[in-house]
């Protein structure tokens, strides 16, 4: 299933996630995920695997044009020039001459200039053909507001911590005025358990497994059919064939209104990554390495 983002470039629905992926297992998952069916991968250039992504697609096989290929900017590079260099790195680590998707990884709201002239720089790669689609994550809405006073082009993608615990509905509603589309990381809630700090994981979550009894499916698909049902784009992550599979098989169910209603209610309002506000350079730059 693809999604056609606002400047008609298809982009299928569901990627593999690969944050936490070791550079050794990234290989594997990724060729696995092509095997499965997977047609698009969103990778970042702070998840130090992009090397490995390239040789996992290279391995499976399959047409470099039939793959998405999504990767991120980290805040070390924004700026006009460190940003086009950032993209020479990314497609250089991955092997490629074009990104289909290439999308600041955050806002940086106390030095947002840069912010700004990052994103200049995507528009740049977008005019030279470099990239299909530009975009940005971790946006809130009035990072997206002051985006769009000073810059061009619409971001086709704002991908965003959405899962039930955390569904985030202003800065869906923004995205959707703005003709965004919302792209839901940790769409399974993999951040409500990962994290290991006694949090309920949406996993174990009674409502969730109640309604996945009836459809005879698990509550990782039933999040994820949540999430196509609302239009979003998914990025599970997982490095086993079977749950990688089982990510990807959420095509032949559907959830009642009643039921999509009942996980929108699970919503606690709290956000399992870092406040967008926190992200300075002091407390999360770091070298993104040459290629
Ligand atoms: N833009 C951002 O700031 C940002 C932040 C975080 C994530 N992301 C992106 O979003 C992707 C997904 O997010 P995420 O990794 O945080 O969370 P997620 O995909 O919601 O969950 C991943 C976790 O769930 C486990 N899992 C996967 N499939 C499962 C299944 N069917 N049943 C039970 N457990 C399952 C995985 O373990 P195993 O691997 O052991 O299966 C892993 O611990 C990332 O890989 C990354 O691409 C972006």
């Amino acid at each position: 299933m693809n999604i056609t983002l606002n400047n008609g470039v298809a982009m299928p629905a569901i990627g593999l996630g690969v944050f936490q992926t070791s550079p050794k297992d990234t290989v594997d998952a990724v060729a696995a995920a092509l095997q499965t069916g997977y047609r698009h991968i969103d990778t970042a250039a702070a998840y130090a695997n992009e090397r490995e992504v390239g040789e996992g697609i290279r391995r499976s096989g399959i047409d470099r044009s039939d793959i998405f290929i999504e990767t991120k900017v980290w805040i070390s590079d924004y700026g006009y020039d460190a940003t086009l260099h950032a993209f020479e790195k990314s497609a250089a680590k991955l092997g490629v001459d074009q990104l289909d998707l290439f999308i600041l990884h955050q806002p940086l709201p106390t030095a947002f200039e840069k912010t700004i002239d990052a994103y200049l720089g995507l528009e740049q790669l977008l005019a030279d053909g470099r990239v299909q689609a530009i975009g940005v994550s971790n946006f809130m809405p009035e990072h997206l507001a002051t985006l769009r006073e000073r810059t061009s082009i619409v971001p086709a993608v704002n991908q965003i911590e959405v899962h039930p615990y955390f569904t985030q509905p202003a800065v869906r509603q923004a995205n959707a005025d703005l003709g965004i589309l919302t792209q839901a990381w940790s769409p399974i809630g993999g951040i409500t358990s990962y994290r290991g700090d006694g949090a309920r994981s949406t996993f174990t979550d009674p409502v969730i497994l109640a309604i996945a009894a009836l459809h005879g499916k698990s509550a990782a698909q039933v999040m994820l059919r949540w999430q196509l049902q609302l239009g979003h784009s998914v990025i599970p992550k997982s490095v086993r064939a079977e749950r990688i599979a089982e990510n990807f098989d959420v095509f032949d169910f559907e959830l009642t209104p009643e039921q999509m209603g009942a996980l929108d209610a699970l919503d606690t309002g709290v956000r399992g990554g870092p406040e967008p506000d926190s992200i300075t350079l002091a407390a999360f730059g770091r070298e993104i390495p040459e290629a």
